[in-house]
């Protein structure tokens, strides 16, 4: 097979294309002919060596695919080879062929060309687990979005949105803001022009909204408690601003009882991603069918430019996924 090595820590000028064997599917796994591959911020972390594969995952970059079986591991009876689906992975997306534990992955959705599937499982698996389980957001709720544009922010708007939630977001320019608004959000920020704190009191009357999912950490700590309503829940999915330490008044904490959590997904159980691809199978797939949730793809890259790829994410202009075609 083809893929993608990440050479030594450093730019994207060490992403390099090799061939390497064909992965072989153990049992309860399958081995997918990839169609694409999406790229996810934590990839760019991985190439930096900020973030290695957990104990037992692929080297190779890639977090999710779509494509078609190829061949099914021992003891494998509900998926068959020829069948189309996407996967979420530990590793070794950036591969014109991968395994992936069968419980990861899920069929592609009615109506979605295979390649705009390799866009879903990491941002959906992502959203669904931190927006909705952790941050227990409700029809009828309100949510403040981080990175409104980013393929983890276009998910939660429309996920969001779909299920009944009034939704806010922040991003970096007036235009990603409109696209953002395009997508269901009530109100995008500019958080270079605008406080997002202020903002928020502002369209809610001062209540604050009641679930923010946050990717910057660091001093969007504090704020972000500031713009919680009462029993309001924070979920930290990410430290874009690089400090994995924040400053927090405790009474806020108390007096409005708040909530703080936060989690990764990579390194989660099999069993653990195969009960969230069940939530998602029932709840996020039938709007993916009935086309009310889309994946939002801003570029898509021939596998050989995966460094191309990762420049584009690191200059933060696009909207949305980028993609990885075979
Ligand atoms: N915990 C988990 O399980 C998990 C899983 C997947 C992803 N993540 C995290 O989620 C985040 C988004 O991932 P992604 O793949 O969706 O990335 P992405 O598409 O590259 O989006 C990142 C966005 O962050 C915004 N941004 C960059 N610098 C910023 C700053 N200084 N202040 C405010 N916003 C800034 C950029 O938009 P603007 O132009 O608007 O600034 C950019 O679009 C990353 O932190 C990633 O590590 C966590």
């Amino acid at each position: 097979m083809r893929c993608i090595e990440i050479a030594q820590a450093g730019g994207p000028e060490v992403l390099r294309l090799v061939e390497r064997p064909d992965p072989v599917p153990g049992p309860g796994e399958v081995l997918i002919d990839v169609v694409a591959a999406g790229v996810n911020r934590p990839d760019v972390l991985q190439r930096l060596g900020a973030y290695p594969p957990p104990p037992g995952a692929s080297d190779i970059p890639g977090l999710e695919v779509a494509g078609r079986v190829a061949q099914t591991g021992p003891g494998v009876t509900t998926v068959r080879a020829g069948d189309e689906v996407c996967a979420l992975l530990s590793g070794g997306g950036y591969a014109s062929r991968c395994v992936a534990p069968v419980p990861q992955c899920l069929p592609v959705p009615a109506g979605l060309d295979v390649a705009a599937a390799a866009a879903l499982p990491e941002t959906f698996f992502t959203v669904w687990t931190n927006v909705f389980e952790r941050g227990g957001l409700a029809a009828g709720e309100s949510a403040l979005f981080h990175g409104g544009t980013s393929g983890i922010g276009t998910t939660a708007i429309q996920l969001a949105v779909a299920r009944g939630a009034r939704v806010f977001a922040t991003a970096g320019s007036d235009e990603k803001c409109r696209a953002c608004e395009a997508l269901g959000a009530a109100h995008a920020i500019n958080y270079r022009t605008t406080d997002f704190v202020e903002a928020i009191q502002t369209l809610t009357e001062g209540r604050g909204v009641d679930v923010i999912l946050d990717i910057m950490g660091g001093s969007y700590v504090p704020r972000n408690l500031a713009a919680l309503a009462v029993d309001g829940r924070l979920v930290q999915i990410g430290l874009m601003e690089g400090a994995g330490k924040a400053t927090v008044d405790l009474w806020r904490i108390l007096g409005r009882r708040l909530t703080l959590t936060g989690s990764t997904l990579r390194a989660r159980s099999v069993e653990e991603k195969g009960r969230i691809a069940e939530a998602l199978r029932r709840e996020a797939w039938p709007l993916l069918a009935a086309g009310r949730v889309k994946p939002l793809v801003a570029a898509a890259f021939p596998l050989a430019e995966a460094a191309a790829a990762h420049r584009l994410m690191e200059s933060s202009a696009h909207i949305g996924k980028i993609l990885l075609v075979t």
